[in-house]
């Protein structure tokens, strides 16, 4: 077979490199993919946003199948050009991928469906969500509607900050169009674990559950960022909190696309907080976790192209998980997530057994690999044990040595052991 992934980040390198795996792939392309790829595949020069030129592409090196990582396409309905062109995509459609898109969509499917989250309103008028604030009172969430990779959220601690970010949101437009209507909602408090699912109409098969680390700091201090590192899977969340989660939110959410008429095909991301009542949703994604699916694919021991090509079929898939623990740790750039420099020298590593490095944001230059991102690589391990992995992938760091171009938290998978 021909694939072809769509992305450049790290969640895009952890699904090539199991897909380099299969006996079925001949040829391997990834567009525009990222430095650290070229191992496993081929990289295409072509932008994730330029559907033309990958459908052009993929038509004329005859892929099979086309996998899509991140959620910009989608939402540009990336999907449903694939399939107008005959060809074969394991992606959401455009109008099942509002489910991420649009935050107000996902609240209100989520309200006529029955899925648990939090109590919430939607806004486009600033004195009337102002006014909300004022009654509901701190702690509270602001949310910008549309996508705002990743940093459209504020978890107000104040009254004073919430009016503040309604304010930036809805008068001086920081997030523009995406933040033209806003949702206000309750604070959830609890742990938060991330639930992904191949998705196929009404068939949900899960995957199994992680954890990922937003702010940039230790200790959960410092601002958020795409991501600081993760594992899976996760051990407060117990057999039963996940049966419930696929059947009470993954499960209703694929049944409810269905029922809107807008079946989903693809990775449903639940973005969940174990409360006191139970999991409740904080955010769908409709498309793998970054950098949830670089400590899950590990973990899974099918052929991975397999499984998408059964989930698209309508045939339950072969998933069989590992009995251990993945847990990973992100190396970014001195200054993430604000300004940073790129083009800094990439350190090595000495990997040892089940040991892995995906790269996020790597580029070849002149044959030599240099930064090319906030996130740059992640530094993985799997082991029997969730503390054995912990102590795996901080040891392959180690030896690296100091290095003042990058940061990692040293605290990855702490909390929860
Ligand atoms: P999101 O961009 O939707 O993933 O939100 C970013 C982060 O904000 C989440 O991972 C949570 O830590 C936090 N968050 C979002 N919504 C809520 C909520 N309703 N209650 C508490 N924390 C929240
Ligand atoms: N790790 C969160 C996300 O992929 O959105």
């Amino acid at each position: 077979m021909n694939v072809l992934v769509v992305g450049r980040g790290g969640r895009e390198h952890s699904m090539v490199l199991e897909l380099a795996k299969s006996e079925q792939v001949k040829n391997l392309y990834v567009a525009p993919g990222n430095g650290g790829m070229k191992e496993q595949a081929t990289c295409v020069a072509i932008d994730e946003m330029d559907t033309d030129s990958l459908i052009h592409f993929a038509k004329e090196k005859a892929i099979d199948l086309t996998i899509v990582g991140p959620e910009a396409p989608l939402n540009e309905g990336i999907a449903d050009r694939f399939q107008e062109a005959n060809l074969k995509v394991f992606a959401p459609t455009k109008k099942a991928a509002l489910l991420e898109g649009s935050k107000s969509f996902a609240k209100a499917f989520m309200k006529k469906y029955d899925i648990p989250t939090a109590a919430y309103e939607t806004f486009n008028d600033a004195e009337q969500a102002k006014a909300y604030i004022e009654k509901q009172g701190a702690p509270i969430v602001i949310k910008a509607d549309g996508l705002a990779a990743g940093k459209g959220v504020i978890v107000a601690e104040t009254k004073a900050e919430a009016l503040n970010a309604v304010d930036d949101m809805l008068v001086s437009k920081a997030f523009s169009e995406a933040g033209s209507t806003i949702v206000v909602e309750e604070f959830l408090s609890g742990r938060e674990f991330s639930l992904m699912a191949f998705v196929h109409e009404n068939h949900v098969y899960p995957m199994v559950p992680a954890r990922d680390h937003k702010r940039a700091f230790d200790h959960d201090e410092g601002p958020n960022t795409g991501g600081m590192g993760s594992f899976a899977p996760v051990p407060d969340i117990t057999e039963e909190h996940i049966a419930f989660s696929v059947g009470n939110i993954l499960q209703k959410a694929a049944d409810g696309l269905m029922a809107e008429g807008c079946p989903f095909t693809g990775i449903l991301y639940g973005g969940l907080m174990m409360t006191d009542a139970g999991p409740k949703v904080i955010e769908f994604n409709t498309r793998f976790g970054d950098p949830e699916t670089q400590v899950v694919l590990p973990l899974l021991k099918n052929d991975l192209v397999q499984v998408f090509l059964d989930v698209l079929d309508g045939k339950d898939p072969e998933l069989v998980w590992e009995d251990a623990a993945c847990l990973g740790v992100v190396l970014a750039s001195a200054g993430y997530p604000g300004p940073y420099e790129k083009g800094a020298a990439i350190p090595s590593f000495s990997v040892l057994d089940d040991s892995y490095v995906v790269h996020a944001g790597t580029k070849d230059e002149g044959g030599t690999l240099v930064s090319d991102g906030g996130r740059v690589l992640l530094v993985g391990a799997k082991a029997a044990t969730l503390k054995e992995a912990q102590e795996k992938a901080y040891k392959v760091i180690d030896t690296a040595g100091d290095n003042k171009d990058y940061f990692y938290r040293k605290d990855i998978g702490v909390n929860s052991i």
